[in-house]
């Protein structure tokens, strides 16, 4: 039995401990519960009571010494730091290109627009998205208690002590205002921009949106030539097959003033969720800028006329590339987003 200990203290001695791998072989060699120092244990009753005292401490040594191997190795390649095995890398390889990102769809959508009014000798105008109550409301016409004021429409930042509160713009009207006062007709331009309002956000409604307004002030601008600029707009953004429509509405700082709905672009007339089947989809308001918002910006409306009408910049783009939510826009997935890259 000794000679047996001595022979197998001489193996574990003698074992390679390199790797992982042979440090489990090991263990499970020599030290698990049905391993070979196990089964010296399990002759132990095989050896006469005279010597077994002398047998099981050479036998304990053995495993101690077996055991402290296995543990000082161990622990020596826990602290290795983790190569990587495989193949070498090879450095010849061309490298993996860095991928592009693509424009945001509302970017395109914005610049295809302005193109196209620039096209007609419209140029381009933009004012602050912090606002105060005259250019937002007050120069447009709305009346003091006027609903688009209240709180839920409206964010308003806190004000300076005596000062009245800004706001964030509802509309990019308030663009308007600026170029009125500030020069004197004709006037020509779109103010594309972000704008806000105090919505439940929805498939349908977002707290910040785009706009596109233009504005045209000249002497006898009449509502023929409105008509005509929308038409060119339509058939240049939704192609030449599109058919509109104006129906009467109502804005503080137009008069007359019209909605303009397009025949679907998705069905292109017999019904669709996108138009909820009735074949049109609203695209714009618009109409001849009111007199007395002419007056507060320092226009004479006896000699001058003008019109003026707001795109939605998100909802036109719904509706020519079948984006059923709004959110899509502010979410940042590269999925939708790389699918209007070749725009
Ligand atoms: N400012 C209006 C809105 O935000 C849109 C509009 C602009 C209507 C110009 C008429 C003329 O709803």
């Amino acid at each position: 039995m000794l000679d047996q200990i001595a022979q197998l203290r001489a193996e574990i001695d003698r074992a390679d401990l390199h790797t992982r791998e042979q440090v489990d072989a090991f263990r499970n060699q020599f030290l698990a519960r049905k391993g070979r120092i196990a089964d010296l244990f399990d002759g132990l009753r095989e050896v006469p009571a005279a010597d077994r005292r002398a047998v099981g401490a050479a036998l304990n040594e053995l495993k101690n010494a077996a055991q402290a191997r296995h543990d000082a190795r161990r622990e020596e390649l826990d602290a290795e730091p983790a190569v990587a095995t495989g193949p070498a890398p090879d450095f010849t390889l061309p490298p993996v290109p860095h991928t592009l990102g693509s424009r945001h769809p509302l970017t395109l959508v914005q610049e295809q627009m302005v193109a196209i009014f620039q096209r007609i000798g419209f140029s381009v105008a933009t004012g602050p998205e912090i606002e105060d109550d005259w250019h937002n409301f007050s120069a447009l016409n709305f009346p003091p208690d006027h609903p688009a004021r209240e709180m839920q429409d409206t964010f308003f930042l806190e004000a300076e002590p005596g000062q009245e509160p800004k706001l964030l713009r509802t509309h990019t009207s308030t663009v308007q205002v600026r170029l009125m006062e500030t020069q004197a007709p004709p006037i020509r331009a779109v103010m594309p921009g972000r704008v806000y309002r105090n919505e439940a956000i929805s498939a349908r409604a977002h707290q910040l949106f785009h706009q596109i307004e233009g504005l045209y002030v000249d002497r006898n601008v009449s509502f023929a030539d409105l008509k005509q600029t929308i038409l060119y707009f339509l058939r240049e953004f939704f192609g030449a097959d599109v058919q509109m429509r104006m129906r009467p509405s109502y804005f503080p700082f137009t008069e007359p003033s019209a909605e303009v709905d397009v025949s679907c672009p998705i069905c292109g007339g017999p019904g669709c969720n996108i138009c909820k089947y009735t074949g049109w989809v609203e695209v714009l308001g618009c109409g001849m800028v009111d007199p007395e918002v002419l007056r507060a910006s320092g226009i004479d409306p006896e000699q001058y006329s003008g019109f003026a009408f707001g795109i939605g910049i998100e909802r036109t783009t719904m509706g020519k590339f079948t984006v059923k939510d709004l959110r899509l826009f502010t979410e940042n997935d590269v999925r939708f987003l790389r699918q209007f890259e070749s725009l």
